[in-house]
């Protein structure tokens, strides 16, 4: 039987469309999902929708509506963008359903037979955004503790939830599952709140009060405090929703991911609130990190919010995902800045893993027909055990023992150890001067075996966090993966996968987003000018002159084409690949002129045939009719395959 592994987001408030911290604890939730899918575990992955409570009412008020009609308009905004942000929750729950509230009123009954729920006269003040009382002593300056929004005092016959008297058994819980709580620091927050006595919990709220709730069983004045039955929908799922509910298969959760804001609702609320349901705890709950934008915090008012639709729109659901893991260790607060977005977007996913892709591929179809070679034993070298030992080692352990303890950020920095150290590869072995010499034939099928193989392994390793990507990498390597099966089942080893397949040339997975094009996701966009250049004169938009890709190409070698006084014949290094150039620069330069040369290449135009000899690009040069200079660096140092702009 194998291991089940049942992870939970908060429910999402329906008061307004989903943001930034929304999409964040979904993301880490899909990734753990993934992950125990791949290696065989049986998963149960539940997200969904908080619809009651004052903020919902408020909402629907201002928006002219009743509530439930809201909250039917708001669920598409979360759904769809879960499908964009490719999501594979296994379970939604609305708890405006009508099954989750029979299952909220079945638990208030049974606790208050058990007389764990009473009723009291209460005086207290009231923070109407965190819907929820406060103690004189709690209050500061007339302001809610938690969210500083003012206070009003309120008088309310309410009912009550006998919390304060598990307080104790509690404690005991921390103090025996150290890894109840998570991160460390988050569990000695709770242990702190827990010094004070603990108090009970008002579980209603008066229908004159408020109305948009689920209905007492033993009161139909009240209605049900939002956290009681927004918290049971982590059990009440179970109870009903598809494929095959089941409380006891499930039960307890593995890891509930929370927002640091609502760490005290889960750790010492639900938790109570199960111990007097007599029902098991979960194993973990943990807590991570706020996001700020441009080092402010997020709000409406601000006009900051980050809106995760407009940034798939222009990055790539990928990206997003990945930036968001990458960036800060997942307890942690971290900030959301557009240059730290696009920085991560160039230098890790263009620069580094679409880099190695795309040259991997062109070289193997270039020197190999298209098709992995078979390496050769005899000429296998210290370079290529190291990247074998760094790549089993990363699939074998360091991914899992990172993603058991919900370390992303480690996790992608080892992966990406790996991308670096598979350019880097390939930088040194440079197959491209290897392909020069037959001799060198088999050294060159084991460089290129060995550079595929660390990319089917990155394939693995990246499809967790990036399920788009892993799916591309793995049709332009050939790889016949179907990832909702369990891949990572049995330990992948290098070189079991079959060598022979067949490559193929794709779309660059990263595209390198340039500083003109991007701007701020948290910005609205500039209206595009209505006047196109055509209507001006020959201007072209910088959009136009981006698909002219120039990059930095160093000349390997030169000779005259036979009968012509102005063609010369290069070999040019373009970082990756060797390309045959012909360029009409014969009258100005002879061969030795630019041998070992740092020139421009026009990389991306059709190859043409010059005085039947094939030209796979351009150089830049200076000149009309006549070339009068060829376009060089002064730096030789400049790394062949850079782009120029
Ligand atoms: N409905 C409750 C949760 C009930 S769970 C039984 C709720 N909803 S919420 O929509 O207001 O917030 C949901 C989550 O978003 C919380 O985990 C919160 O931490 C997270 N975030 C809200 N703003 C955030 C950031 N700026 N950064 C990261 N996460 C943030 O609370």
């Amino acid at each position: 039987m194998p291991n089940s592994f049942y992870i939970t987001t908060p429910i999402y408030y329906v008061n307004d469309v989903p943001h930034i911290g929304h999409a964040y604890t979904t993301i880490a939730a899909d990734v753990l999902a993934r992950w125990r899918r791949l290696i065989g575990e049986e998963v149960f992955f539940l997200t969904g929708l908080d619809e009651h409570g004052q903020k919902v009412q408020q909402a629907a008020a201002k928006a002219g509506v009743s509530p439930q009609e809201h909250c039917d308009r708001l669920t598409p905004q979360f759904r769809t963008l879960w499908e964009k942000l490719a999501i594979s929750n296994d379970g939604f729950i609305r708890t405006t359903d009508g099954r989750h509230q029979a299952v909220v009123q079945r638990f208030l009954q049974e606790l208050y037979d058990k007389q764990l729920i009473y009723r009291a006269e209460y005086t207290g003040w009231y923070c109407t955004f965190d819907e929820r009382f406060w103690t004189e002593k709690d209050v500061d300056n007339g302001r809610c503790p938690d969210c500083q929004r003012p206070v009003e005092q309120l008088s309310e016959s309410n009912y009550f939830f006998r919390m304060s008297q598990f307080q104790q058994r509690l404690l005991d819980h921390l103090e025996a599952n150290p890894t109840f709580i998570r991160p460390e620091s988050r569990r000695n927050e709770v242990l702190g709140f827990l010094q004070k006595p603990l108090e009970d919990l008002s579980i209603s709220r008066p229908k004159s009060r408020l109305s948009w709730g689920i209905e007492l069983p033993f009161d139909a004045d009240y209605v049900t405090y939002v956290w009681f039955d927004a918290l049971v929908n982590y059990v009440s799922a179970l109870e009903y929703l598809p494929p095959q509910p089941s409380v006891d298969r499930w039960w307890p959760a593995t890891v509930h991911l929370v927002g640091k804001d609502i760490l005290t609702t889960h750790a010492v609320y639900w938790s109570t609130m199960l111990m007097a349901l007599e029902i098991s705890l979960p194993h973990a709950i943990f807590a991570h990190g706020w996001w700020t934008v441009d080092g402010e915090k997020m709000s409406k008012s601000r006009g900051n919010v980050v809106d995760p639709y407009a940034v798939i729109d222009r990055f790539g659901a990928d990206a997003f995902r990945y930036f968001l893991l990458r960036e800060i260790p997942f307890g942690q607060d971290g900030d959301f800045s557009h240059e730290s977005f696009v920085g991560r977007i160039n230098a890790d996913l263009a620069n580094g893993l679409g880099n190695l892709l795309s040259r991997t591929v062109t070289l193997i179809q270039r020197f190999c027909h298209g098709a992995v070679p078979a390496p050769d034993p005899s000429s296998i070298t210290g370079l290529e055990t190291d990247l074998q030992a760094a790549a089993e080692s990363l699939m074998q352990k360091t991914l899992s023992h990172h993603l058991r303890r919900v370390e992303f950020n480690r996790t992608l920095e080892a992966i990406w150890g790996l991308v670096q150290l598979g350019n880097q590869y390939i930088d040194k072995t440079a197959p491209w001067v290897l392909a020069k010499n037959p001799d060198d034939a088999q050294r060159l099928h084991t460089v290129l075996f060995h550079a595929a193989e660390t990319l089917r392994f990155l394939c693995l390793a990246v499809y967790p966090f990036m399920p788009d990507t892993a799916q591309e990498m793995a049709r332009q390597l050939g790889l016949p993966y179907d990832f909702s099966r369990a891949l990572l089942k049995a330990p992948v080893a290098w070189g079991d996968q079959e060598s022979g397949a067949t490559v193929v040339k794709g779309k660059a997975l990263f595209p390198r987003v340039e500083a003109a094009a991007s701007q701020s996701p948290a910005k609205p966009q500039p209206e595009a000018s209505a006047l196109s250049p055509k209507d001006e004169d020959n201007r072209i938009t910088i959009q136009d002159f981006q698909k002219v890709e120039l990059k930095v190409a160093k000349v390997l070698t030169a000779e005259r084409v036979p009968k012509s006084n102005k063609l010369l014949k290069l070999q040019v290094d373009l970082g990756g690949e060797q390309r045959q150039i012909v360029a009409g620069i014969g009258k100005k330069y002879g061969p030795d002129d630019v041998v070992g040369k740092t020139i421009v290449v026009v990389a991306n135009l059709k190859p043409a045939k010059l005085m039947g000899v094939e030209s796979q690009g351009m150089v830049l040069a200076a000149g009309d009719q006549d070339v009068q200079g060829l376009v060089t660096f002064e730096d030789a140092g400049l790394e062949p395959g850079t782009k120029v702009k």
